[in-house]
């Protein structure tokens, strides 16, 4: 499918799930305000892939990136790492719930793919 849809309010705040997208694991996080909040507050020159979790974001409440890591392709695990946003288990690498590259060998941010909200309750990626 070359664009998915999907019903926000089924996934709870502090959640993040993974679906599928163009045959890749696509991950969407409700974030909590203590999640924005972190992610908003780091100084982006000390990041190795430099970006905005605003940049990054649509809605702060929404992180949508894809679940490959950029190391050498494996899934990152949501919830773990020492920045609380994902983990890859492979070579040990570190996102933050903005999925930025924190620590570990991948050198760039998981990918935010092309999204829209056609709705309040409806994310359209693709
Ligand atoms: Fe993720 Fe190597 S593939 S750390």
């Amino acid at each position: 499918l070359a664009k998915i849809e999907i019903k926000l309010s089924e996934i709870p705040e502090g959640k993040s799930v993974t679906l599928k997208w163009r045959g890749k694991p696509l991950f969407v996080r409700h974030r909590t305000q203590e999640e924005i909040d972190v992610v908003r507050s780091v100084d982006i020159t000390t990041l190795r892939d430099p970006q905005r979790d605003e940049d990054r974001t649509q809605k702060p409440e929404w992180l949508i990136v894809i679940g490959v890591c950029t190391h050498l392709g494996c899934v990152p695990m949501a919830g773990l790492g020492d920045f609380g946003g994902y983990y890859c288990p492979c070579h040990g690498s570190h996102f933050d719930a903005s999925g930025r590259a924190r620590k570990g060998p991948a050198p760039a941010n998981l990918e935010v793919p092309p999204y829209s909200f056609p709705s309040d309750n409806t994310l359209l990626v693709g």
